[in-house]
């Protein structure tokens, strides 16, 4: 960490290769012959979705850009499922170009299709989640899916139209800590089977929790399957990528206000998850103090709520020591943002043997090169 520090300089996503082929070893054995498609919001980085592609894995994307990405690493359209509540008509085009097998997440949308596409119809289960409100998609009341009621008048009207009604979609939200949820929710989509008949494919999306039990949803979702006579199909993002990835970031110094800071060279535009989801990272002290204290770790941003962790116990910080900030490769970088002209980091990769640049440090110039020059901007006139 030290010498990635060094030669990279901070903050830095550090992402390690040997973690990553775990993560994606522990959902093979728990998942077995399930198709896996990577929900690639988690981590875009083109080096990970080519990882990924070589070792079977499929895609799901949410918009054109990220079907661009997955068409640029050479996955064609068995690999790519394209979802999102509200697509646009150049995503319609986009994933009918590439073949791609799209998720159905309202009855409008059987007429939007492009002509003879491959579709699930995303069902919502209607059921309250353990996790945080911004990330819950299963609630009766969120924007996601259809109704179990609407669910045979769905796949019927694909059919009517033309389109392969491949099977159903679940996806109950994210960072889901309690498997009993998706056991519920498994639960649901079973009652539906009296009424659709069997199915191709069975899609039980993402969402599980880092420490979530795998096997105990893996055997929910194959007897889900099974009672459909379809093949399963899973969405995992996070816990593909999150553990694998670190957030590097250097001590600028310490304030006292009644509370303890220390402050710290990354912050929101780094690691939006804290402070837009009270999301808790490990964090650990890269240095040795002998007095410990009770610290917030603050970031450069001119906003209160740019914390990266709350009251965690820390040695004594001193300027220019490092401090890891865990669990931060899956919407960490991808969620990045260069607010306030912050370059976003760079990214490197941990391959056992050597450090591997992923992606370079944006320079300022990067971040405003869209903007049009004095010269290229019509002027009003009058
Ligand atoms: N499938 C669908 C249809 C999804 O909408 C998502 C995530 C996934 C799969 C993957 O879920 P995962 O396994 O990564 O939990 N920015 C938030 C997470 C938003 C997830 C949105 N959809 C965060 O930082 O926690």
């Amino acid at each position: 960490m030290q010498e990635a520090a060094k030669r990279f300089g901070t903050p830095l996503y550090v992402y390690d290769a040997a973690e990553l082929d775990a993560a994606l070893g522990r959902v093979h054995s728990a998942f077995g012959d399930a198709r896996v498609y990577y929900a690639m919001k988690a981590n875009p980085n083109l080096h990970l979705l080519r990882r990924l592609l070589a070792a079977g894995v499929g895609f799901e994307c949410v918009s054109s850009g990220e079907m661009a990405r997955a068409e640029h690493v050479g996955a064609t359209g068995e690999h790519i499922i394209v979802n999102g509540p509200a697509k646009s008509a150049e995503e319609y085009r986009a994933g009918a170009r590439l073949g791609a097998t799209f998720v159905v997440d309202r009855e409008e949308e059987v007429d939007l299709l492009p002509p003879g596409s491959r579709a699930l119809v995303r069902v919502n289960p209607a059921l309250a989640v353990s996790t945080h409100d911004h990330l819950a998609t299963g609630a009766a009341q969120s924007k996601f899916g259809v109704s179990l009621a609407q669910v045979p008048g769905v796949l019927g009207a694909l059919r009517a139209a033309g389109h392969t009604a491949l099977g159903l979609h679940v996806h109950i939200g994210s960072a889901i800590r309690d498997a009993d949820d998706f056991t519920a929710a498994f639960g649901r989509l079973r009652e539906l089977r009296e009424v659709t008949g069997p199915l191709q494919v069975l899609d039980a999306g993402g969402g599980w929790g880092l420490d979530a039990d795998l096997s105990g949803i893996a055997r929910e979702a194959h007897a889900t399957a099974a009672h459909f006579g379809a093949q399963l199909w899973v969405e995992p993002g996070r816990y593909l990528v999150a553990r694998a990835g670190t957030l590097l970031t250097q001590v600028v110094g310490t304030k006292h206000t009644g509370r303890d800071f220390v402050l710290v060279d990354a912050g929101m535009t780094e690691l939006l998850r804290p402070m837009l989801y009270g999301a808790e990272h490990p964090v650990q002290a890269l240095w040795e103090a002998s007095a410990q204290g009770v610290w917030d770790v603050a970031g450069p941003a001119c906003e209160s709520g740019d914390l990266l962790a709350r009251a965690v116990p820390l040695p004594t910080p001193t300027p220019g020591a490092l401090l890891a900030i865990g669990e931060a490769g899956a919407y960490g970088a991808a969620m990045s943002s260069p607010y306030l002209t912050r370059s976003r980091p760079a990214e490197v990769l941990w391959t056992g043997q050597e450090w591997q640049l992923l992606r370079r440090r944006e320079t300022p110039q990067d971040v405003w090169a869209a903007e049009l020059t004095a010269a290229e901007t019509p002027s009003a006139g009058c």
